[in-house]
């Protein structure tokens, strides 16, 4: 059985869960479910970054241990996924104790092969970031609170690996998605790459992993969270459950952490002799008015607020259908509107309301049998097929706007086809089995199941009710025509997505 391992990055467990956060986590349970759907073993880890100075800071403020401060903060993360429908299979935390024991096993095994060593550095350090900085980042503005620090500390013989990356990464053309940022790294690569510098004095900060060579240095935070990615699947000297997910398969993260996903994390992998992951995909930011949205600018929108609001599958199509997976999107309560007015209300709860309640009415609730089939049913049964031969195409190229599209053309085709035939009134007609009528509501009611169970992965909630309506009572990925049994009941769900009328 083919696997698929998907990741998504750990989050500030200090930071407020917002629309930025929730887009990466539902992207991974979209793609997760999607290869579910069709029979892949599937494992998707999630989990939260612990360590640091904001968390000391902040634990210290708070009069609580740090300990006591990020048990009561992870919280939020694990509600708002749980409302978010989010299904992974393992929550990860840098505190875990196991996570902690990897850690240093791992920089014990590095620093006995001679890829960790102590030296003296001099430069700057960007208090707020926790790392030591270039002067051109320096000049280039984008980091606060900088100091010139001479201290000792371990680094990790990155520059070792540099050549050995290169190759990787031109002889992979998937292994960065998508191409800019590829293209990106690769022109990062071109410099000589600076050693990595994995400690921190504990005079300076105690909140982290402590060395296990040194007890007066905890590890740099980047270190010890980028190790989850194997921690999280049992990584234990390569042992059975481990090798049967590593690679990863896919890393899902915004493009402002591509260069520590596609630089520091392969190098450390290198070192530990492990395979590199399959893909590192980085996507674009949530802008609300041309701005990225963060807490301390702070145009947050909660995203809790408008699942309250309109629920949570209206949300997760919005952000799966209005983001070019690589390019930034604007989130804007209108655009939600008109997003969900014009794809959800009209026309995929158009096509579930007509088709059920007519079969409903006309039928007592069980589908009817078809008779023959004419051009036009032809026609949409091959439109059909090739959608779905589309979304797989898309999906498997992460084009995930690109399937949902593909997925509403199929659903505007099963509306107009209505229009055309008008079963309201062939019933009129003749309403016997095997009739026009009767062909017409097999035929869109057939499609109905192969376009709910293509949208399955973004709104598991309502396609779910929609399939329950057709006697579907779990997903069945085979979507060649003819699969819904004539004389099963079909039953109304009601009114799935009402109009927002603002
Ligand atoms: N803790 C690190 C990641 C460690 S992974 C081993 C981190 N955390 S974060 O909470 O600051 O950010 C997590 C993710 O949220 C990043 O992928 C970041 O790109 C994403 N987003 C934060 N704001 C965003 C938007 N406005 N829009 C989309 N995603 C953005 O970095």
């Amino acid at each position: 059985m083919e696997k698929i391992y998907i990741t998504t990055p750990l989050y500030y467990v200090n930071d407020e869960p917002h629309i930025g956060h929730a887009y990466t986590t539902i992207l991974a349970d979209v793609i997760n479910r999607y290869y579910q759907s069709i029979g892949y073993k599937t494992f998707m880890l999630t989990g939260t970054d612990e360590h640091g100075l904001k968390v000391q800071q902040a634990a210290i403020k708070n009069n609580v241990t740090p300990k006591q401060h990020v048990d009561d903060y992870v919280n939020r993360f694990k509600e708002i996924w749980k409302k978010l429908n989010i299904k992974y299979d393992y929550f990860i935390r840098t505190t875990d104790p196991s996570h902690i024991r990897n850690v240093q096993k791992i920089l014990r095994n590095l620093y006995d092969k001679g890829d960790i060593y102590l030296d003296e550095y001099e430069g700057l350090y960007s208090v707020s970031e926790e790392r030591f900085i270039t002067e051109k980042e320096a000049e280039e503005g984008e980091f606060r609170e900088i100091k010139k620090i001479k201290e000792k500390n371990y680094f990790f013989k990155m520059s070792k690996y540099q050549k050995k990356l290169i190759s990787h990464i031109e002889n992979n053309k998937d292994f960065i998605k998508p191409k800019t940022r590829r293209n990106e790294i690769l022109s990062f690569l071109k410099k000589p790459l600076n050693d990595l510098c994995i400690s921190r004095p504990k005079i300076r900060l105690e909140w982290g992993i402590e060395v296990p060579f040194d007890k007066d240095y905890v590890t740099y935070v980047w270190f010890d969270a980028l190790l989850n990615y194997i921690n999280g699947v049992g990584w234990n000297n390569n042992n059975e459950e481990f090798r049967n997910w590593w690679p990863a398969n896919y890393h899902l993260m915004g493009k402002d952490i591509i260069t520590t996903h596609a630089v520091y994390w392969p190098t450390m992998l290198m070192a530990c002799d492990l395979e590199l992951p399959k893909t590192l995909l980085a996507h674009g930011w949530w802008l609300t008015d041309e701005n990225k949205m963060s807490k301390s600018i702070g145009n947050v929108v909660k995203p809790l607020d408008l699942v309250d609001e309109f629920g949570v599958d209206s949300l997760r199509y919005y952000l799966m259908r209005n983001m070019v997976l690589g390019q930034d999107a604007s989130f804007s309560r209108e655009s939600f509107i008109k997003r969900y007015n014009s794809d959800l209300a009209n026309d995929y709860g158009n096509v579930i309301n007509r088709i059920t309640i007519l079969i409903q009415k006309n039928f007592d609730g069980l589908c009817p049998e078809p008779g023959s089939y004419k051009e036009v049913e032809n026609n949409i049964i091959n439109f059909s097929n090739i959608v779905v031969s589309k979304v797989e195409d898309n999906m498997k190229k992460l084009k995930i706007h690109d399937a949902l599209e593909c997925t509403l053309s199929l659903i505007r085709e099963i509306n107009k086809y209505l229009e055309i035939k008008q079963p309201w009134k062939l019933i009129k007609v003749d309403k016997s089995q095997k009739s026009e009528a009767a062909t017409c509501l097999y035929v869109a009611a057939e499609l109905l199941r192969i376009s709910s169970t293509l949208l399955y992965p973004y709104m598991p909630e309502k396609t779910i009710l929609a399939l329950t309506s057709l006697s579907q009572k779990e997903i069945n990925h085979n979507l060649g025509f003819g699969q819904l049994k004539p004389n099963s009941t079909i039953k109304s769900p009601g009114v799935l997505f009402p109009r927002i009328e603002e």
